[in-house]
């Protein structure tokens, strides 16, 4: 297949298959056993598994695989808002769309090694997109897997209208982790955030880490490149890179608003937690022919791990 290389198997890194909907999947895989699955429905990654196959994104018992509404878990693209704070639906249009695989993107300038199995992916506005938003746009989005079995994600959008507009994004990720007690996130402390649970009130976070006891829907501004997920009963970390999106939004529904959203169960805010990288407090604005691009790069680690900074510029931080 043109879209995907590898220094293995070609035909082993890749495979397209077909949804009960009949939408296509991506399945990408590593040398190692690990895998990531996305549904061109959304252009949404709906699986990432480890060398070990375990499951790594969360997605709700109750999740609707259905058109247009997007499915409840894995990483949601949210273009071109983020919230309920414009005229579209929550959280944009992007992730209810079916995209198509890019069968010739133009070359990503980036330091990511060849090795890896990857998809391109393109959302061009439909007619109905156009009444709602008026504003011509290519959306290419690459997802990769590497071979130490990191998730890349990839979003180019460019400006091919006539005058210039601006959008918000999110990638809307769902962590699965053991239980929302047990959790913690460092990187954000110290912060100034908006808090979505009180009309955007600007706050201050505190010096330490955060830790989960109620609902929690916060707007992280400005925040720094990395940030880490510890999950003390599962002995794992995630590190969640972004580059082009200052800042991160964390969600946990808690128990109250569980009940009320019709595909996610009552309990299953213990075993999610949602840390976005995105461009949300200040919209992006280009100009015509101008092309903006926003990175996600997300590292499971086993055990009990502290921000290495090594490691990290390793990664490319
Ligand atoms: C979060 C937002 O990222 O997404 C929350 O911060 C929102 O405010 C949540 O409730 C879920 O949104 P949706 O549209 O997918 O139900």
């Amino acid at each position: 297949m043109g879209h995907c290389a590898t220094v293995w198997d070609q035909k082993e890194a890749t495979e397209i298959i077909k949804d009960w909907n009949g939408i296509d999947q991506v399945l990408l895989r590593n040398p190692h056993g690990a895998s990531a699955k996305i549904s061109l429905h959304g252009g949404q990654v709906i699986s990432w598994r480890n060398e070990l196959g375990e499951e790594l994104l969360f997605t709700s018992n109750k999740a609707i695989f259905k058109p247009p509404k997007s499915m409840r878990g894995g990483i949601q693209i949210c273009y071109p808002q983020f919230g309920d704070c414009g005229l579209l639906d929550q959280h944009g249009f992007a992730r209810n769309k079916i995209w198509v695989i890019d069968e010739n993107p133009p070359p990503l300038h980036s330091n990511e090694s060849t090795v890896k199995s990857f998809v391109d992916l393109l959302l061009k506005p439909s007619e109905e997109d156009f009444k709602q938003w008026p504003h011509s746009f290519e959306f290419r989005l690459r997802v990769s897997l590497a071979v130490d079995g990191d998730l890349t994600l990839v979003s180019r959008i460019r400006n091919i209208n006539g005058k210039p507009f601006s959008f918000s994004f999110a990638y809307h990720t769902y962590l699965s982790i053991s239980d929302i007690s047990e959790v913690r996130v460092e990187g954000l402390e110290t912060l100034d955030y908006l808090d979505n649970l009180s009309k955007q009130e600007l706050l201050t976070e505190q010096g330490d880490a955060i830790t989960f006891e109620s609902e929690m829907d916060r707007t992280y501004i400005r925040s720094p490149k990395v940030v880490a997920v510890l999950d003390h009963e599962r002995k794992r970390t995630y590190v969640i890179g972004k580059e082009g999106l200052p800042d991160t939004i964390v969600w946990n529904p808690w128990e109250k608003k569980s009940k009320t959203m019709s595909d996610f169960g009552d309990d299953e805010y213990k075993s999610m937690l949602c840390v976005n990288a995105a461009a949300v407090e200040r919209p992006i604005t280009l100009k015509p022919g101008e092309e903006w691009t926003g990175r996600l790069i997300l590292t499971a680690v086993k055990s009990s791990f502290c921000f290495d900074q090594l490691e990290l510029q390793s990664k490319g931080f």
